[in-house]
């Protein structure tokens, strides 16, 4: 696959079954994280992987969150199966470092582009994968669970596996002309 087929037609997979991504494949979906864009090389980002019996405990970390936090009977009964949806499940943290230069947000960035590339190293090699969030991501009680600094910040749950069936194909891309312009006082394309 080339890179603008990559880029124009990758889609994101919701069922998601086993193998997931192991050895080779997994050092390159991580690779791939490693090489984003990163001001000042600061690798302002973990990565905890979930498997197997990870899945199993994340499960329990969600539902535990869950139940402290005060949600809802069906939150907390869905929380513990969540992880399930996919045999592997990378948790991207956003680990903001020490810098006069860098920003928050610039690093939170890096992370971010981290969960893409990951993501697309995936589907390169022939795996599917879909970028998750939802109240776990937010969750401080999750977030201590999982040993996280208080400054830390999850930016995705990257859940990875073999898609049960092909998704459909792209949407058409949005209307450029909505989103795009030029700086104030120039007339735009269609003036
Ligand atoms: C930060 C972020 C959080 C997301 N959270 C969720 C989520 O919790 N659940 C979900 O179904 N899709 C979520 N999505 C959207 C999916 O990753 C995906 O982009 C969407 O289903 C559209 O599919 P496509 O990527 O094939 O266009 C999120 C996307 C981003 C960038």
């Amino acid at each position: 696959m080339d890179a603008l087929t990559l880029l124009l037609e990758r889609r994101s997979c919701h069922a998601l079954q086993a193998p997931a991504p192991e050895g080779e494949a997994l050092a390159t979906i991580l690779r791939a994280a490693f090489r984003v864009p990163d001001f000042q090389q600061l690798r302002p980002y973990e990565f905890i992987l979930a498997a197997g019996d990870g899945l199993d405990r994340l499960g329990a970390l969600m539902e535990q969150a869950a139940r402290a936090g005060g949600k809802p009977d069906d939150v907390i009964e869905r929380s513990r199966r969540m992880p399930h949806r996919a045999p592997l499940v990378v948790i991207v943290v956003a680990r903001v470092r020490a810098s006069t230069i860098v920003s928050r947000l610039e690093q939170q960035l890096t992370a971010g582009c981290a969960v893409m590339a990951m993501q697309m190293a995936a589907v390169a090699q022939g795996f599917g994968g879909i970028w998750r969030s939802g109240w776990p991501m937010f969750d401080r009680g999750l977030h201590h669970a999982l040993n996280l600094e208080p400054d830390d910040q999850i930016v995705g749950f990257l859940y990875l596996g073999t898609p049960r069936q092909s998704p459909p194909a792209a949407t058409p891309s949005a209307d450029a002309d909505a989103h795009v312009s030029p700086p104030p006082g120039l007339p735009t394309r269609e003036e």
